[in-house]
């Protein structure tokens, strides 16, 4: 029992754990669950009755994860994913010093570390908590091609043995780890470009109209307050998010003249304006992505009447998607209290009064009214979003 990766009595348990780990990290899409996971797979390995985990940000390590099995940990330390802690990536600190080096640091007893090492430890957390940290073993996480890009801290370790194999194996099991938080992070940020991408489109199919940024945010935003007032579930909210920003994309195929008339449209330019609900839907139609699809399903339905008398296909009630339902209210309020080419901006009350009146004419009573029990976050979008042209 010298080395872990020499996994004698232990090895079938080792890889079953370390297969049990991998698929249930690969079922784990949401980045700071997926760090807790690793954290705590990691812990167990080596029976830690604590942790902590950061991740490599340029000069500094961000603090992403923090348990402790004797102790309410939130009392002292807050993890904010969000905006992480972030500490200098120096030798100084135990975590630093693991990460810039690339191995593991084993330290016996954190509170007589010796005065020629380079890193110390700060006792400040115990002080205040009453926790007693002993043993640290600083891990770092270390990808084949991006180097460490991280380290975690697995505090008070219920192994007396410091060479015992599950130290390798806790090594072994923090590479498949960084293999696992570099695709995650790759994935993400290819999501995110995606739906920027989706956004930026929203913006373009909006940049002749008078506000085009601002609009679409405030589209999206207050679409996804309905979607929650109604009780989307979350997934459905995100995706109305996403998805309302194209709700005029095919405004693109509009002539400018029509589009920003500053004037009310005749009949006929009417017309042409009212081919946008279809063009929009023509672009996006044929995509497998599912997002797109509500792209569509928004772009040909947010036009569309609750009582039928709506464009371009005359729906009426539930035939009209919820979604389409909703960035109708979400549309048309924003169109009134901001201003146009051939109109001044409403006051608020003035628009709340119309969306009333139209309850169940033009849109949905439960959308109105799931609107209207939310108009105070409603119009916080509208601060937040002012115009910006
Ligand atoms: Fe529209
Ligand atoms: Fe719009």
């Amino acid at each position: 029992m010298t080395d872990l990766f020499h996994l004698e009595t232990p090895s079938v348990d080792a890889l079953k754990f370390m297969m049990d780990a991998a698929i249930e990290l690969e079922m784990e899409r949401e980045p700071s669950d997926f760090l807790d996971k690793v954290l705590h797979y990691s812990r167990d390995i080596v029976g830690a009755r604590a942790g902590s985990l950061y991740l490599v940000d340029g000069d500094e390590l961000s603090f992403l994860a923090c348990q402790n099995d004797d102790l309410d940990i939130s009392q002292f330390i807050t993890v904010n994913t969000e905006q992480p802690h972030k500490i200098a990536r120096t030798e100084k600190s135990i975590a630093g010093y693991a990460s810039l080096h690339g191995e593991p640091l084993m330290i016996q007893d954190a509170h007589h570390i010796d005065n020629s090492a380079p890193y110390s430890f700060d006792p400040a957390i115990d002080k205040k908590s009453g926790f007693h940290t002993q043993t640290i073993l600083a891990m770092p996480l270390r990808h084949p091609k991006e180097g460490v890009i991280g380290v975690m801290e697995l505090i008070n370790l219920q192994i007396k043995d410091t060479h015992h194999w599950s130290i390798g194996l806790v090594r072994h099991f923090a590479m498949l780890s960084a293999s696992s938080i570099v695709n995650l992070q790759m994935e993400k940020s290819l999501e995110a470009a995606y739906l920027e991408t989706i956004f930026r489109l929203g913006v373009a199919s909006e940049y002749k109209d008078d506000d085009t940024y601002a609009h679409v945010q405030r589209i999206r935003y207050t679409s996804r307050i309905i979607a929650n007032e109604m009780g989307c579930s979350l997934h459905e909210q995100q995706a109305i998010f996403h998805a309302s920003a194209m709700h005029d994309l095919g405004k693109i195929g509009i002539p400018d003249n029509i589009l920003n008339k500053p004037a009310h449209l005749e009949a006929d330019e009417w017309e042409i304006m009212k081919n946008h609900a279809t063009m929009g839907a023509e672009i996006l139609k044929d995509s497998d992505a599912e997002l797109l699809q509500l792209c569509a399903t928004i772009a040909v339905g947010h036009h569309e009447h609750w009582d039928g008398n709506g464009y371009p296909n005359g729906l009426a009630g539930a035939e009209i998607p919820l979604e389409a339902r909703i960035v109708a209210v979400a549309d048309v309020f924003d169109a009134l209290v901001n201003q146009r080419a051939y109109k001044k901006a409403w006051p608020i009350e003035d628009a709340l009064a119309l969306i009333e009146g139209e309850s169940g004419s033009h849109f949905d009573p439960a959308v109105v009214e799931a609107f209207l029990n939310r108009i105070k976050e409603v119009k916080q979008v509208q601060q937040r979003f002012l115009v910006t042209t």
